[in-house]
């Protein structure tokens, strides 16, 4: 779907969208529009309140206009925006036409924010929610889509200004879908290296590392769990360096698990599927790569995404094998199911000796338990450091759907992953803060003076039913908290 900005003072044409606010004053746009007083007419005779969820259609010659009720709202908000942007996505297919416009003159007048910035936070939402994967569907869809939309308001040029930032993100969040939709026969760990160098970059170094490599750098608990798996396994590396040579990058460490079957500890059926967006972290490290890169911030990142397998067979991983990681410490792998701990274990003590960063953030979708904890609204946010987990509480907050949540690391918890043979073992002795002792798990392996935070997206990366923000399957959470989280730091 295209986006484009228009100046509301120029002709109407085909079908209109309008979000109204509660009170359903009707937007003032459209009332030049009415010299006969349709709109209100139609409002009254379909109960059109302005309520969250109504509609109302008029017709007006040959103008189509759709009224949508919206939420109330205390403080206009670029997240309430772009919330409205997923619900105004949720009408397109209804509407069955090729082109729509939106009318935004009822909310500028409402709301103090610049008509620019309104404009473009509701397109950005609506993108959001009308994404959709479509790449093995081999049939014409039955009905006619929306294929472009243009964005009414008293300042286009400002508009366009606004949404550059915002469509950078959006490409992000799109490319972090497409990956983790993808199933694992399309997607091995050589497949998401391929996609990655395919989408090119601008002002990223892509690097990778192979199983030999790995193996010289005794990477141990990373090829353990690749082990069992006849795809090989790698290690992605997207460097972005644009800030100033003497700062210390930041580290995003993204799970790439291309499908977890458990391992040896195979999961039961039910829990077998979906496995394909094991890779979820990882793909967000992707997208936000994509998104700072295409805004051209001034900043070190480096990116890390272990990549593997989690396969079954006469070469896997056995439970109660003890690895040596690349570390030092020895693991005991108490559940072979427990496979994306150690891999962002490898990965992390990787980025932090080869790169030396101040902050090493990892993403991952590390423990089935986060649904019941904090269902499909949080992520688990687990932080060493207090300024760091502000930061990103921070920019969570003006996110519309990467909400953060956090959850404490007591020192109890590293007591539960006790190893009687070894350093530690992969899981917990107690049944017992499953996504805690996780966390405490990875914690083991941040150096000294390193701020981490370590995200659990278990719960968010993948949504069904979806959201108006985020229609079923993939969600690319992280794409959007880490960019703003960047574009904060930027600015302090
Ligand atoms: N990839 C899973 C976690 C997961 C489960 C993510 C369901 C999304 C949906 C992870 O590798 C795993 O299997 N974790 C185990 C750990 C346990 C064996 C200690 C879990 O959470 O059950
Ligand atoms: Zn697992
Ligand atoms: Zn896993």
């Amino acid at each position: 779907m295209k986006f484009e900005f228009a100046n509301c003072d120029g002709k109407l044409k085909g079908t209109i969208l309008a979000p109204v606010l509660q009170g359903a004053s009707v937007p003032p746009r459209l009332l030049e529009e009415d010299k006969q007083g349709l709109i209100a007419k139609a409002m009254k005779a379909q109960n059109f309140t302005g309520k969250s969820g109504e509609t109302c259609s008029v017709f007006i010659n040959d103008l189509w206009l759709v009224l949508m009720g919206a939420d109330p709202f205390e403080e206009p908000s670029a997240p309430w925006l772009q919330a409205l942007g997923g619900h105004l996505a949720g009408l397109l297919s209804s509407l069955r036409q090729k082109e729509v416009m939106v009318c935004t003159s009822g909310l500028a007048q409402k709301m103090d924010m610049p008509a620019g910035k309104i404009a473009a936070h509701l397109a950005f939402g609506m993108g959001l929610g009308s994404y959709s994967f479509d790449v093995y569907k081999t049939e014409e869809k039955e009905t006619q889509t929306v294929e472009k939309v243009v964005i009414l308001s008293s300042d286009a040029e400002a508009c366009e200004k606004a949404f550059e930032p915002l469509f950078a993100v959006l490409n992000g969040v799109y490319e972090a879908r497409d990956l983790t939709t993808e199933p694992a026969n399309m997607l091995s760990p050589g497949e998401f290296v391929e996609a990655v160098k395919a989408l090119k970059l601008k002002g990223v170094t892509v690097k990778v590392l192979n199983k030999k490599q790995m193996e010289k750098l005794g990477m141990n608990l990373l090829l353990s769990v690749a082990k069992g798996a006849q795809e090989e396994p790698y290690l992605l590396v997207l460097e972005y360096l644009k800030g100033k040579k003497k700062q210390a990058p930041v580290l995003l460490v993204g799970k790439g698990v291309c499908f977890d079957s458990g391992g040896m500890n195979l999961k039961p059926s039910q829990h077998l599927s979906h496995m394909k967006y094991d890779m979820a972290g990882g793909a967000a490290v992707v997208g936000t790569l994509s998104a700072v890169s295409q805004m051209g911030l001034k900043e070190n990142i480096v990116g890390v995404i272990p990549l593997v397998e989690n396969m079954l067979s006469g070469h896997a991983m056995h439970t109660d094998d003890v690895v040596q990681s690349m570390s030092g410490k020895t693991v005991e792998v108490g559940n072979t199911d427990a496979e994306g701990r150690l891999i962002l274990a490898d990965a992390l003590w990787y980025g932090q000796e080869t790169y030396h960063p101040s902050i090493a953030i990892d993403i991952a979708t590390l423990t089935g338990g986060m649904k019941f904890v904090l269902g499909s609204e949080y992520a688990a946010l687990f932080s060493n450091h207090k300024a760091l987990a502000e930061d990103l509480l921070k920019a969570a907050d003006q996110t519309v759907m990467d909400k953060l949540w956090e959850l404490p690391l007591h020192p109890s918890f590293a007591k539960m992953l006790k190893s009687d043979i070894a350093d530690m073992n992969n899981i917990s002795s107690a049944n017992e803060a499953g996504s805690s002792t996780a966390a405490m798990f990875i914690q083991q392996f941040v150096q000294e003076n390193v701020q981490w935070a370590h995200l659990d997206i278990a719960g968010v990366c993948w949504l069904n039913p979806g959201k108006p923000c985020a229609p079923k399957g993939a969600t690319g959470f992280g794409v959007q908290l880490l960019t703003q989280y960047f574009v904060d730091k930027g600015r302090s």
